[in-house]
């Protein structure tokens, strides 16, 4: 019996149970059967949470591009692996079949070695959503060198601190980046970042916009040279199962950003399991996920796992909005996508406009729809689910983080039954728990708490880079022995996860326990809003009380605020309970989100309280400017 898909849910549950009572055995049939070693493991599994250690396959030997493309290449060698998608939908897709990514990553590996970069050297990547950043980094997975992509939409002070943080030796870039109809000097944001870097040796620059740049003599050249001239042929480094694979940082709640370490078999292990299962992966299907590969998001479901399964993925490097809003939905059309994976705030935002855009499209391909990044509130799971799924597409709703390296609580493609908000069951493999304020585990269903798992897991981050001790104080300590998400959870009568949100967005008002997640559900229902943020603020009489942010829809109905506060807070009080009324609303244009798209509360949390002494760290902010707006309307 094979333990790499699973077909019902009964399986599930059979899988389920297996991963529990004998892990060791469960993961170490599927990487035996599913993966090509150069050596086996001797131990699947060895781990200590209390310090912080965990290992997978140890003393295994592998090359993760030897999984992702070598061994496709005789069944699959002319299958495209990476279509392209421009920014512009007048230029040309690119389709690129895994015998030419094969070639492409062969040289470009080479390149990195005649440029000096051997195994575990740190290699800054930025650059993109261009094909030249997969093959970058397949690249320096091919030659063990550890790479850092750092998201071309950060400033060029965030990528300084991360290029001093893992100290790199190489940055990969290019002259520019298309978005939408802005053209972004990518090559300029590095030579300012680089001003402070003195370990970086080299960089090489990708042509893709034709901008005047300056190259300093010495240290930067243009690949495409350096590119034609080299070979092919290019062996791949044998790589230790716990070898670093890639550095990504991710933002803490304070302090500077986390470089997360993925090493390299339990990472391939467990992206493509999830891959496979999540995705319900058959060999013919078109796969998009429309996140950066930037973000985890990207590293995982745009790369590794679906090339890990000799699939097909897209690169999109355009925006949802141009050259107008039906562009995801043009765009399935064209490819014929069968899953489509995006982020709930892109969701509300499309939803937000005329329905049109999206209904001019049958979107007939479409399998599976997706969902990652914070809760999906209700309206927009229906939106989904109705206008771009219609209604045949399982949607899964799948919870995770940069350090769990892969999905965690999904439901399974036609497996999981889904629910709208729910995430559903946890994957085989993965144990989670709730726990109280006492530490203790909260047993049964029909329980809140603060989400931990207290099983290792192949995809596990194994450290932040230089620094274990904030690893293991940031994950380890505050449930001792168990790996604490930092998000709160539900779990219904049946045994089903929805995420509640950060457990730093709770409130408590007059003893209450408040997500501010429902709470914003509920007032998204109303037919004026948007999108909506709560907060809480302190308040003599109640400890804190609600403050909310809400974004209006643009349909010029509702006029009068005053009675559509009324009817908001009516809205609150019927799903929610009086309790959760808010006591000051302020209709705002937009949100202060990162560019994750996550909604950045502390700005909000200090404008609440009236405080506008020092926001913190903006710099990884979209829209700053809305900052000011914000706070000068202030209530
Ligand atoms: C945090 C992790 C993992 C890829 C992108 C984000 C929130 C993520 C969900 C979901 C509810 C979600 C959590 C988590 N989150 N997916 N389906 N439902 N919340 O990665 O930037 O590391 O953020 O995103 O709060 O802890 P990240």
């Amino acid at each position: 019996m094979s333990y790499y898909k699973i077909e019902n849910l009964e399986q599930y549950f059979k899988h389920y149970n297996k991963s529990v009572r004998e892990p060791r055995k469960f993961w170490g049939k599927i990487a035996e059967e599913n993966f090509t070693w150069y050596q086996l493991w001797d131990k699947v599994v060895d781990f200590n949470m209390g310090e912080a250690e965990v290992k997978w396959f140890t003393e295994a030997k592998v090359n993760i591009t030897k999984n992702c493309i070598d061994r496709h290449l005789n069944k699959r060698g002319d299958k495209t692996a990476i279509i392209f998608e421009p920014n512009n939908p007048d230029e040309e897709a690119l389709h690129i079949s895994y015998n030419e990514l094969h070639q492409r990553v062969s040289k470009m590996a080479n390149v990195l070695r005649e440029q000096g970069i051997k195994k575990g050297d740190r290699v800054c990547i930025y650059l993109p959503m261009i094909p030249e950043l997969a093959v970058s980094i397949l690249a320096c997975a091919r030659i063990g060198a550890i790479h850092s992509v750092v998201f071309a939409g950060f400033s060029a002070s965030a990528i300084a601190s991360r290029i001093i943080d893992s100290e790199c030796k190489m940055v990969i870039t290019s002259d520019g980046g298309y978005r939408g109809n802005k053209t972004i000097d990518l090559k300029g944001i590095v030579d300012e970042a680089l001003v402070n870097c003195p370990s970086v040796e080299n960089v090489l620059v990708v042509k893709r916009t034709n901008t005047d740049i300056n190259m300093k003599p010495g240290r930067d050249q243009w690949l495409q040279p350096l590119f034609d001239e080299a070979s092919d042929n290019n062996v791949a480094e044998i790589m230790d199962a716990e070898d670093p694979l890639f550095i990504l940082y991710t933002s803490g709640s304070t302090g500077k950003p986390k470089g997360m370490v993925h090493t390299t078999a339990g990472y391939m292990v467990y992206t493509a399991y999830t891959f496979k299962n999540v995705f319900n992966y058959e060999e013919n299907d078109i796969f998009w996920c429309t996140a950066d590969i930037g973000w985890i998001t990207g590293h995982s479901y745009i790369l590794y796992g679906p090339l890990l399964n000799g699939a097909t993925t897209v690169i999109f490097e355009g925006v949802p909005s141009y050259p107008d809003f039906s562009r995801f939905w043009e765009t399935i059309e064209k490819h014929k996508i069968t899953q489509f994976y995006t982020a709930p705030t892109a969701i509300r935002a499309l939803a937000k406009e005329s329905l049109d855009y999206v209904q001019k499209y049958p979107l007939k391909s479409l399998k599976v729809i997706g969902s990652v990044g914070e809760p999906i509130n209700e309206e927009a799971w229906h939106w989904y689910n109705d206008h771009v799924g219609g209604k045949r597409c399982p949607v899964v709703d799948t919870w995770w983080q940069t350090e769990t390296g892969g999905i965690m609580i999904s439901p399974i493609a036609f497996v999981t039954p889904t629910k709208p908000t729910y995430a559903s069951l946890p994957l085989p493999g993965i144990q989670p728990v709730l726990m109280d304020e006492k530490r203790n585990e909260i047993e049964g269903n029909q329980v809140t708490g603060s989400l931990c798992i207290k099983f290792p897991w192949p995809g596990i981050a194994r450290t932040i880079w230089g620094d274990h001790q904030r690893y293991k104080d940031t994950y380890f300590s505050a449930f001792p022995g168990k790996y604490f998400t930092g998000d709160g959870a539900l779990r219904d009568e049946v045994g089903y996860y929805r995420i509640t949100g950060r457990v730093d967005d709770v409130v408590i008002v007059s003893g209450h326990n408040l997500g501010t997640a429902p709470i914003e559900d509920a007032i998204n229902e109303h037919p004026a809003v948007a999108e909506s943020a709560i907060v809480g603020f302190p308040h003599d009489i109640k400890g804190n009380a609600l403050y909310g942010f809400v974004i209006l829809k643009e349909t010029g109905e509702y006029r009068d605020r005053e009675n559509l506060t009324k009817e908001i807070n009516q809205q609150i009080s019927d799903h929610i309970g009086p309790i959760a009324k808010l006591d000051k609303i302020q209709f705002v244009s937009g949100l202060p989100k990162t560019r994750s798209g996550k909604i950045m509360r502390r700005i909000l949390r200090k404008i609440a309280e009236g405080d506008f002494s020092n926001f913190g760290d903006t710099s990884t902010l979209l829209n700053p400017e809305i900052v000011d707006e914000i706070k000068n309307e202030r209530k």
